[in-house]
């Protein structure tokens, strides 16, 4: 980043004396104010909960423009990674900062399928959980529960042992998920084949069984591996943000993805996508569109809509436009043109970007409001949605979590607070209480 000649200054009303604070200017997007100095500076701290005016690192991962709803990984848009890229390439563009050409797709692709069976006592982990568990309780275990087995890769400051983390994270991450789904049915756990790719192999785990050949459809692994692109990588999102301030502390990879995964199950981030396909069947008909609409827009109810609105896209989110045209194509595929969920949600689009209180407040559809609808064609539950989307976002976690550990200007995160509790008082004892 480059130090621009701006400088910012704070002056105060009190007469204390003003503070002047560098201002750097990165390659696109907004500049920013450093104020790390501020404290010693002033003795005063800022405030903004929700971060909606913090930048919390530096990086040259992944830029969004929320006003012009564009989303790039590297430099490259989305649109272009959904067409001309498949998830491999694009993990490889995460990780490494360049697009692979074949020799090193290959190699990369060699090495992830080589790693995507995961030591044969996780499988016990499993036992453990209701058959009902929510697969993301399931993951968030199994996926902490990693970094028992590796004890050769947990040295965090070794490049070699970050990166063998890497691949085993994302190479494993679909075989837990394809697990977890085999468990809630009680089905026997399949394991991954060399001889498909990362997106058929995944498919495969999921709907295949010992007693017959699994037939693979290329359409649908095809849109898979369209909604693992473009889930990847989202810039500093509550997840990703987690995984970061958990690795600021030094821990390990596979705590740090399992500290991501929690916090990527709210309905507020990833869970949205379960929430919004559970409204939508909610909403059930076109007709009761305009009452729920309503509910939405009464401030008494707590009534979200689902898969709508953004903290940074304030213009409709790139993801959702390229998720519609993903749902249009694997449910022409599978004769489901008239999907009823499909032709609700657009329905419901059309009329809440037609009405002035979502207009007003630039909510846009995000990625969740599609993905559940191709996901739930593609024969995934619903209660899967979200582990897909933490799949999918593994390497994005581990890409930001590597730029962490190796910028020289991250620290421990610790954020202060504005106190506003009790002062001081002393302890009654019990009987004088
Ligand atoms: C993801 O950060 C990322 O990049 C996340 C993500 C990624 O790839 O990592 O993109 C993935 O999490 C997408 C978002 C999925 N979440 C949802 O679809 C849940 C529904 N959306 C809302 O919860 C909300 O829009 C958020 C959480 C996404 C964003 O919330 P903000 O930025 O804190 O905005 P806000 O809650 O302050 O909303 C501003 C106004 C409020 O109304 P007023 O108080 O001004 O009257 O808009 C309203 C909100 O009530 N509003 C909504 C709404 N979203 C915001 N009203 C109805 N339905 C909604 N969905």
């Amino acid at each position: 980043m480059n130090t621009s000649d701006n400088k910012a200054t704070l002056s105060f009303s009190d007469g204390s004396p003003s503070v002047e604070f560098p201002i750097y200017k990165g390659t696109v997007g907004p500049d920013v104010i450093d104020i790390r100095k501020l404290y010693a500076g002033t003795g005063k701290f800022t405030y903004d909960p929700g971060f909606m005016s913090t930048a919390s690192c530096n990086s040259s991962i992944t830029y969004i423009d929320g006003d012009k709803g564009e989303l790039q990984y590297r430099g490259y848009p989305i649109e272009q990674l959904a067409v001309n890229a498949d998830f491999m390439e694009s993990c490889y563009l995460l990780l490494n900062g360049e697009l692979p050409n074949n020799v090193q797709k290959q190699e990369f692709v060699d090495t992830v399928t080589k790693h995507t069976m995961v030591h044969e006592q996780m499988q016990f982990f499993f036992r453990g959980f209701r058959r009902d568990a929510h697969p993301m309780s399931v993951l968030v275990g199994t996926v902490g529960a990693l970094a028992s087995f590796y004890h050769d890769s947990l040295d965090i400051n070794d490049a070699k042992q970050r990166e063998i983390s890497a691949i085993r994270l994302i190479a494993k991450m679909p075989t837990l998920v394809a697990m977890a789904y085999k468990y809630s049915m009680g089905q026997p756990f399949m394991y991954p084949r060399n001889d498909l790719s990362y997106s058929a192999n995944f498919m495969r785990m999921m709907f295949g069984n010992p007693c017959e050949e699994y037939k693979v459809n290329d359409v649908l692994v095809r849109a898979l591996d369209r909604i693992l692109i473009l889930h990847a990588d989202h810039e500093q999102n509550a997840s990703t943000s987690t995984v970061r301030l958990a690795g600021s502390s030094g821990a390990n990879p596979f705590a740090c993805i399992a500290a991501g995964i929690a916090c990527l199950w709210g309905p507020a981030h990833g869970g949205a996508n379960e929430a919004a396909l559970t409204m939508l069947k909610e909403i059930g008909s076109v007709d009761n569109i305009p009452a729920f609409i309503e509910q939405v827009k009464d401030k008494n109810s707590s009534v979200k809509l689902m898969g709508f609105g953004h903290r940074v896209y304030k213009n409709f989110d790139p993801r959702a436009k390229l998720m519609r045209e993903t749902c249009y194509e694997v449910l022409e595929e599978l004769g489901l043109q008239d999907d009823p969920l499909f032709k609700l949600a657009m329905e419901l689009e059309k009329i809440a970007l037609n009405d002035e209180y979502f207009v007003s407040r630039k909510l846009y559809p995000n990625v969740d409001f599609y993905s559940g609808i191709v996901q739930s064609a593609l024969g995934i539950p619903v209660s899967l949605f979200t582990g897909i989307f933490a799949m999918a976002r593994t390497i994005g976690w581990i890409a930001q979590w590597n730029e962490m550990i190796a910028d020289p200007e991250q620290k421990i995160g610790r954020p202060r607070q504005l106190f506003v509790g009790s002062t001081v008082r002393d302890v009654k004892p019990l009987d004088q209480r």
